[in-house]
């Protein structure tokens, strides 16, 4: 996607061929900062810090602080620990297992003096293929906008999209997961807008998704987390698309906090609720993801403090709550799969089910081999 103009992806190799450059997201939307990452242990910190975040981007991230990590020590030692400390960066997304464990089995078997140069292939691969998967997303998820319109209202003139979090292209190394069918409608000329939840406590909607959809032209209005059942039961949204940090193989699906509650009331509200869900996020071992997804608890600073530009233009964090109060801060909740009317994968669309993501996944069925 493009920042004033230039294309963009949200990670990609420097000119020296070794260091990793990434957008900082935590100076979004204010500052556009590149960042270049020079070791593991840098990595490391930027996806806990949530420099980069986002399912999808943080296990292309890890893999490449495993080329970082190969290239100052290969030994099998050393590949162990790389991985065991990028897995300990963010609990939930399992895109960060997913990658950690492909780099890690192809590596292992290898000599150590051939392992540098094919961790960061295998790097650049899982970034390819990101791109490609997200596309797909997006040519189906266009789909559904498209019969979604088609079907319209006589009297409506455009329609709206409400989404959570920002699974948008800095949410993957490009196009995103649910902003995808949003970017290719707008792109064909179907009128969408977007209710943007911004997204609390770290207001990734407010912050991020805006920003993505006012460079992209995306007609888009920010709104506050608790709008969206009123916007709902007042016939202003057509359809709820989010995305995933990891699926179980039930179809539950856990995404940021706060989605669970949109997926009750689009139920509620008889409203299309689709999560957008790229292969890696699938946890095939999860059977079921209300009881057994890992919930992220973050430092309580998220929910007591809010960051933010002043009217004099400077960056500057406030204390909302009360001197010493206590928060808690819990960061994904999981939406059982019943409340869901499908998953938009890059094979297709899907029930929210066992069933249904083994129909376009065979090769993860019972019956696999
Ligand atoms: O805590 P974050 O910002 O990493 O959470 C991101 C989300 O919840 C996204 O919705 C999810 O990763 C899907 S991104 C394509």
């Amino acid at each position: 996607m493009r920042v004033n103009g230039i294309p963009y992806r949200s990670i990609w190799l420097d000119d020296d061929c070794w260091s990793v450059n990434i957008i900082d997201q935590t100076f979004l939307p204010h500052e556009f900062v590149i960042r270049s990452l020079k070791s593991m242990q840098e990595v490391a910190e930027a996806i806990s810090t949530m420099r980069v975040r986002g399912a999808p981007l943080i296990g292309a991230t890890a893999a490449y602080g495993v080329a970082l990590a190969m290239r100052e020590s290969a030994d099998t030692g050393s590949l162990a620990a790389a991985c065991a400390q990028l897995l300990e960066t963010r609990p939930t997304a399992v895109n960060l297992r997913w990658a950690l464990d492909r780099l890690k089995a192809a590596l292992e078997p290898l000599p150590p003096e051939e392992r540098c140069s094919v961790a960061y292939l295998m790097a650049r691969d899982i970034c390819d293929e990101d791109v490609d998967i997200n596309n797909r997303i997006g040519e189906f998820g266009l789909r559904l906008i498209r019969g979604l319109w088609e079907q319209r209202r006589y009297d409506a003139d455009v329609l709206h999209i409400l989404t959570h979090c920002n699974a948008g292209w800095i949410a993957t190394v490009d196009w995103g997961t649910a902003l995808a069918p949003i970017y290719k409608a707008h792109d064909t000329g179907i009128p969408v807008h977007v209710w943007v939840d911004e997204t609390r406590p770290r207001n990734q909607g407010a912050a991020l998704t805006a920003w993505e959809l006012q460079a992209h032209g995306v007609p888009h209005d920010v709104i506050v987390d608790n709008a969206g059942g009123h916007l709902m039961q007042h016939g202003l949204v057509d359809l709820c698309l989010t995305g995933t940090d990891r699926t179980a193989r039930n179809g539950d699906v856990c995404n940021k906090i706060g989605t669970y509650l949109k997926a009750l009331a689009a139920h509620d509200n008889d409203l299309p609720f689709y999560v957008c869900l790229p292969s890696p996020t699938i946890d095939w071992a999860m059977a079921d993801g209300v009881a057994g997804i890992p919930i992220e608890e973050r430092d309580a600073a998220e929910v007591t403090r809010v960051r933010g530009k002043t009217a004099g233009g400077e960056m500057a964090t406030v204390q909302i709550t009360p001197d010493g109060v206590r928060a808690r801060n819990f960061a994904f909740d999981v939406t059982p799969a019943r409340l869901l009317t499908g998953l938009i994968t890059e094979r297709g669309i899907c029930p929210a089910s066992e069933a249904g993501l083994e129909s376009l996944f065979p090769e993860h069925g019972a019956g696999a081999t």
